[in-house]
């Protein structure tokens, strides 16, 4: 059985209550529902939310250790976080996936947003699409595991 790990970050835990407006009104609950639900067969969905910038990286050492594909959304971190870019840099120079994923399009909020120190090291990225980012980003994970 392969898994993907589905890292959240900060303030991620607050979906659903968190503005509704930007974020929608789905819980990380509800979300962890709906990668299961779409997984293909023998891809286990791990989801996890942290607002721990340690924890995170732990997660992303983790990744590499048991040479486990990443879906991440990091939030803030994404703006300013070198620590957690140095960790995802691991995840990709190990040759693993790992696809940053935005709920909302940073690019068309405040300017702070604009800037993401992950993207140059992460695989790829998907933004603005809601929860559709996640199942975009379980799509592709399943396409390149073959
Ligand atoms: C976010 C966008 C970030 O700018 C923000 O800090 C978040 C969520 C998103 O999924 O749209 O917490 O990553």
């Amino acid at each position: 059985m392969t898994s993907v790990l589905v890292l959240n970050g900060p303030n991620l835990g607050r979906l659903g209550s968190r503005e509704p407006d930007v974020y929608g009104s789905g819980t990380l609950d509800d979300l962890k529902a709906r990668l299961e639900e779409e997984a293909p067969k023998g891809l286990t969905i791990d989801l996890r939310q942290t607002d721990d910038e340690a924890e995170l990286i732990g997660w992303l050492h983790e990744a590499v250790d048991t040479a486990t594909p990443v879906i991440l959304n990091p939030a803030a971190f994404t703006h300013y976080s070198y620590a957690l870019r140095d960790a995802a840099s691991l995840v990709t120079k190990a040759g693993l996936l790992l696809i940053e994923v935005h709920i909302s399009n940073p690019h068309a909020r405040e300017e702070f947003r604009h800037t993401s120190v992950i993207s140059a090291v992460a695989t790829g990225v998907i933004a603005g699409f809601g929860f559709d980012s996640y199942s975009l980003a379980l799509d592709l994970v399943a396409r390149r595991l073959g």
